[in-house]
């Protein structure tokens, strides 16, 4: 079982709908990424596409979109969208499409599913490996101040249809993690609790930035998604960097 597996029928409402409007961020990165630092590109990855919310758009808008996740069911989800393209199951800390883009995206803080500071650094290469010469690769960080205000918050709930799902951040050794708790109605005040754990990580802005220099990208803009410029209290982080 992959992560998301028992949230999936309430993830596009929780994530992409609450807590982050899918037009905003798709104007966004279309306007002020894409279109800003490299207006000629046509060809998007997007890596751990999910159920391919994004990726529709950016199809609707003329790319060409090629998208890369590990869990099987989230593809599942996104093969039923009349826009999918191009899907493909592989983990984007190790894969080989031979073809380049002239965008990567990874955006939703899903690099941040990755644990480990060693699957950052294989992302990255990955990243470069797959982009076309001056593409530029887009991708956010939930920023470490966040995840640690998350875990000293009360628990979220969210009510769907007769369910219930509530979410609750620890904080681990070495990383973070999500409890998640659906309370999946079954008739008059019967209900079935089903719990999915999903485990996240992230690391120091600069420890980030040292590294994709080293991994051969030119930084050109990092941005607060909130409030547009970069401070120790971001809860979330846009890095677009170029090829070089
Ligand atoms: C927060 S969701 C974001 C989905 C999508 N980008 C969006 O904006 O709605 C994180 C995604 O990362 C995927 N994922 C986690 N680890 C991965 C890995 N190692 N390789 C590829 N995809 C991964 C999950 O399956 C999930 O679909």
């Amino acid at each position: 079982m992959k992560t998301y597996d028992k949230f999936l029928d309430y993830y596009e409402e929780v994530v992409r709908w609450i807590n982050s409007p899918l037009e905003d961020e798709v104007e966004f990165l279309k306007e002020d990424c894409i279109m800003e630092y490299n207006s000629e590109a046509k060809t998007i990855l997007e890596v751990a596409c999910g159920t391919w919310s994004v990726a529709k758009e950016f199809i609707k808008a003329g790319y060409e979109v090629t998208g890369l996740d590990i869990n099987e069911n989230m593809l599942k989800k996104a093969e039923k969208n009349i826009w999918k393209q191009n899907l493909i199951l592989w983990d984007m800390t190790n894969f080989d499409l031979w073809k380049t883009f002239d965008v990567v995206l990874c955006n939703y803080n899903s690099i941040c599913h990755l644990l480990t500071w060693k699957e950052w650094q294989d992302f990255f290469a990955m990243a470069h490996k797959h982009l076309n010469k001056n593409g530029i690769l887009i991708f956010d960080i939930n920023t470490l101040f966040e995840f640690e205000s998350i875990t000293r918050d009360f628990a979220q709930f969210y009510t769907f249809w007769d369910d219930v799902v509530c979410l609750e951040m620890f904080k681990k050794t070495g990383y973070f993690e999500w409890l998640i708790k659906i309370f999946s109605h079954k008739s008059g005040s019967d209900f079935e609790l089903i719990t999915e754990v999903v485990k996240e990580n992230s690391f120091p802005i600069s420890k980030i930035e040292k590294e994709l220099k080293i991994a051969w990208f030119k930084i050109l803009e990092k941005v607060d998604y909130h409030y547009g410029q970069v401070s120790a209290e971001s809860e979330r982080v846009y890095f677009i960097v170029k090829k070089s």
